[in-house]
This record gives structure tokens, sequence and C-alpha cells, in this order.
């Protein structure tokens, strides 16, 4: 009787290990991972990169050039930071991080955008802020006059030297319709909604301006919530198809992907076989995991919760190979490198990247590493 008691016990043991992940080794060890995402991968990869890390920080920027092959300015290249007072331009922190990035790809983020900009500039060039205010016909005459003139710029500067362009990033309110001043807060001093005075001919416009400036750049149109939302993700698909009857060059659609453990897979599937069946290029434009999607104090990043999140990466980079088509794919940008370097950390509240503080690969990586093989 007290060996069958025994027994039974470590019976039990054992089960609840199986269960546990922090008592057995996790399916997505780490150290097993040695493999650069980059050569497991037929598609670039690529981390959001930003300024003082990438000049000034070498266990970060070798880490990027061991396991990327491309990567994006995580602000360098938004309007705000290379447009100054009076519409100066100013290239030279841009140029600082393009030329220190060496044989890595540069997505370039991002033409047109409804926030991160000299919005203040634009709104007195246009008439928006002279008073009497322009009529409506003046403000989007000036203001599509400086569209071009800041595409062009912009473009222009970096052509042959980012290979690919979020035109226009965020176009669609969470409703689906093109953003004006009513379904977009404007109360930011850098916003400005383009699409509220330009409309729907916005996209036409910014993708000629920018098809001018750099002929061999690809051309994407970039946006969030399209797993999730998919009257927006119907939407911006119309719009797409729309720009293509026109004949207007437009190469591929960015999807964010700013998810967390609790996003739908059925979603994420779905938006997928939506966005492969415009027949354009498709990205992963900033993927990150949130694992405290409810922002929950005292949270602690346990072994299963990180054996959780590697399982989420595995997923969406399968998902990705299987509906996308590989002509299709143009790659999968993942939003920062270390779990600090995150915009949604908020001083260690959540973990969402590949790599934690001290630089080392968390299981969420050998998730992403699995699915590439
Ligand atoms: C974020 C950056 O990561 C932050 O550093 C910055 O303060 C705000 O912008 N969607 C986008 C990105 O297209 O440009 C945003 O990047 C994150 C959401």
């Amino acid at each position: 009787m007290k060996q069958h008691l025994l027994f039974l016990t470590w019976a039990l043991v054992l089960i609840a290990c199986e269960k546990d992940p922090s008592v057995l080794p996790s399916e997505h060890d780490p150290s097993a991972a040695s493999e650069a995402l980059k050569d497991a991968a037929s598609f670039p990869v690529g981390a959001a990169v930003n300024y003082n890390n990438f000049l000034a920080n070498p266990p970060y920027s070798n880490l990027v050039k061991r396991d990327f092959n491309s990567i994006t300015l995580e602000n360098e290249m938004k309007n705000a930071s290379l447009v100054k007072g009076g519409g100066v331009f100013d290239f030279s922190r841009a140029d600082a991080m393009v030329n220190a990035a060496g044989s890595l790809q540069i997505f370039g983020h991002t033409l047109v955008w409804h926030t991160q900009q000299a919005a203040s500039y634009y709104k007195a060039a246009a008439g928006i802020t002279s008073s009497p205010a322009a009529s409506q016909e003046e403000i989007a005459a000036k203001l599509d006059a400086e569209l071009r003139r800041t595409i062009g710029a912009i473009a222009g500067h970096y052509k042959g030297k980012v290979q690919a362009w979020d035109v226009i990033n965020e176009l669609f309110a969470d409703n689906g319709a093109i953003r004006n001043n009513s379904n977009t807060s404007t109360s930011g001093s850098d916003v400005l909604v383009w699409s509220h005075y330009l409309g729907r001919d916005l996209g036409a416009k910014a993708f000629q301006y920018a098809a001018e400036a750099d002929p061999s750049a690809k051309l994407f149109l970039n946006d969030y919530g399209l797993e999730s939302n998919p009257v927006k993700l119907d939407s911006l698909i119309a719009f797409v198809n729309e720009l293509k009857a026109k004949g207007v060059k437009i190469d591929g659609i960015g999807t964010q992907m700013h998810i967390s453990l609790n996003t739908s897979r059925t979603g994420i599937e779905s938006m997928f076989k939506k966005l492969a069946a415009t027949g354009l290029l498709v990205r992963v434009s900033e993927l990150d995991i949130l694992v405290n999607p409810s922002s929950a104090t005292g949270f602690v990043l346990t072994p299963a919760i990180a054996e959780s999140q590697a399982e989420m990466y595995q997923f969406v980079v399968q998902s990705y190979i299987s509906n996308v088509p590989s002509s299709q794919r143009h790659g999968i940008t993942v939003w920062g490198v270390m779990d600090a370097s995150s915009w949604r950390y908020q001083n260690g509240k959540d973990f969402p990247l590949l790599y934690d503080n001290e630089f080392n690969k968390k299981p969420a990586y050998a998730g992403f590493l699995k699915a590439l093989n």
C-alpha cells in the first residue's frame, strides 16, 4: 500500500512537471537557438533601431548585425526628425544611421503620417492657422505642394539607400473610414491629418510623388490592428485595389502587428490570407507581442509566460509563411531589440521583444527561429 502511494505521488509529480514548462526544459530553449534569424529565413528579417543604441552601444549594434539583415529607423526617418522650423530639412541624424548600417537593408518609415511631424510649419504654410483661415481649396492646393516637396526631398535624398518606404502610415480610423479631423484627435502639436484636407486623393498623390522621387523603391501602405479589425482591413484592401485600378504604383501592404498573447490566431490567419489575395507584397512591419496586456503592476515574466510568448512568435511567423506565397514575402521586422528598448516596455511592466535587457535571447527568439526552420 505504502509502495502504491509512493508510485502515485511520483506519477503526479511527473504529470505536474509536464504541465509546467518552468520545471522541464522549455520547448523553446534559447541557449540551443544559435542560428541567426537572417540565415534561417528566405526573406528579410529586420529590427527597428534607435539612434543612441545603434550608434553608441556596440553590444546592441553588433547583435543587430549578427541576427538581422534589415533595419527600420524607429524614429529618425519620420517627418518630425527630418523637417525643422521653416520646413528646412535636416538629414544629419538619419544619415549617420544609414552610414552605420553597413550591409543591412534599410526600410524607410515613414513619408506621410498624421503625427510625429512638423505640423505647425505645414499648418502655417497651408493657411490652416492663418486668420482668417484660407479656403478649403487653397489649403488643399498648398498642402498638395508641401506633400510633393516633402516626399520629393526625403525619398530623393535616400534614393538608392532605402530600398522601400512606408508611403502612408495609419491612413484609416478604427471604423475603417479614411482619417479626418472628427475621427482622429487633433490635439497634439505634431498632428496634422493630411487626408482631412486632401481626402482619398492623398493616396494617389503620395504614392505618385514617392515613385517620381525614387522609381526603384518598393512602396507600401502601412497600418495597425489589421489582425483584429476586419472592417479596417477590408477597407484598406478596397483602397489598395482602387489605387491599383487607377494605375498608381503601390507594391505592398505593411501590417504593423503590435499584438499580445491574447490576439486571436484566427484573426491573424485570415488577415494574412486576405493580404496575400491582393497579389501585392506583404510585410509584417512592427511586430511585438505583449505578455501583460492589462499592464498589471508587479507582473513577473515567468518561464511559462515566456514560453507562451515564444509560441505566439512561432505562430505568427508560421502563419506568414504558410499563407503568404514566397514571391510576396517582403519580410518581418520586430519593433525593437531588447525589451527595455520597446515603446511598450512601460518601465518593466511588459516584455514584448526577442531579447532580455542583457541582450540574451529569450524563448521568443527560439520560437521565431523554429518557425523559420
Ligand atoms: C513609436 C516609436 O517606437 C516610439 O519611440 C515613438 O515615441 C512613438 O512611435 N506605429 C508606428 C511607429 O508606425 O512609428 C510607432 O513607433 C509605433 C506605432
